[in-house]
């Protein structure tokens, strides 16, 4: 539900221009008001209580008052460094992230953006080390199993020097990390997909302030579709499916460079 302080409200409309579903309209007297029948259009994107002047708008809840002031944002070529330093680590030290940065990476999931701000997605932070063997160990009895069987040559004939590693007991789904986040979604939510890798991509670039290094599992992502027992240890509700698994944890290799990567096509038009 959304409220407006009448005393405080000066009629500037600046909610109004900004409400996307266009719920939020001015009334006989020029007071912004939402019609009661559509209240169930209103995203709770929060945008009429983030763009007031005079704090004037409550929005589901939340009110100005709750709601952190607008702070500095890192400089362009510190965002260009973020974005071109960041490499996928799979080299790990053998020790936990700390409780802040952890909570830090935790609390930051809540402002990922969400398709029409479906806010159902859902995520399991594996903060032990000792709950990431647990993992380790049973992914790597199965694709030993999978292998010996010749299942795996037959699913992914490509991947065979992985498997050889896998044989020779490395952890080529989780590199050693000692944490990680896994993104699931419901099967009936708008953008199912995208949400999940947008979530932990904000997660990724957040984790390299703290130090913290983090390298994507697509592998990690395809064996949780087929193995529904470590499903369940991640917690992963009834209809929903993993998009996203990213492993992190602190580096224990150091770059000396930026990387000089091949550009994509792009046409500018
Ligand atoms: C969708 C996706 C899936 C990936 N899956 C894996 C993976 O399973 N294991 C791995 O070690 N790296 C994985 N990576 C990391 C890529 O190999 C890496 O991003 C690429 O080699 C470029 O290196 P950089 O991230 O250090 O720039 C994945 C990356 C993406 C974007």
């Amino acid at each position: 539900m959304i409220r407006i302080d009448d005393k405080k409200c000066i009629k500037c409309h600046a909610c109004v221009r900004d409400c996307i579903v266009h719920v939020l309209r001015p009334d006989e007297n020029g007071t912004p008001a939402v019609p009661p029948d559509e209240e169930r259009f209103c995203l709770n994107c929060q945008h009429c209580l983030a763009v007031c002047p005079t704090s004037a708008i409550e929005c589901n809840g939340a009110s100005p008052e709750n709601c952190a002031p607008i702070g500095s944002l890192p400089s362009t070529n510190e965002m260009i460094n973020l974005i071109h330093q960041r490499r996928s680590i799979r080299q790990y030290k053998d020790i936990e992230v700390s409780q802040e940065a952890m909570q830090a990476l935790i609390d930051s999931l809540a402002w990922s953006p969400t398709g029409c701000n479906v806010h159902n997605l859902f995520f399991t932070v594996v903060r032990n080390k000792s709950n990431m063997d647990y993992f380790r160990s049973k992914m790597s009895r199965v694709l030993k199993f999978l292998i010996r069987m010749g299942i795996m040559r037959l699913v992914y004939p490509n991947f065979w020097r992985y498997m050889d590693e896998i044989m020779n007991g490395k952890d080529v789904i989780f590199r050693n990390a000692p944490h990680m986040v896994v993104a699931a979604s419901p099967d009936d939510a708008p953008c199912k997909e995208a949400d999940p890798w947008i979530a932990l991509s904000y997660f990724d670039l957040l984790a390299q302030s703290f130090g913290v290094g983090t390298c994507w599992s697509g592998f990690a992502v395809h064996t949780f579709k087929w193995l529904p027992s470590l499903r369940k240890r991640l917690g992963i509700p009834r209809g929903y499916t993993v998009h996203a698994v990213l492993l992190f944890g602190y580096p224990s290799v150091e770059y000396k460079r930026q990387t000089a990567p091949r550009q994509f096509q792009i046409n500018v038009i």
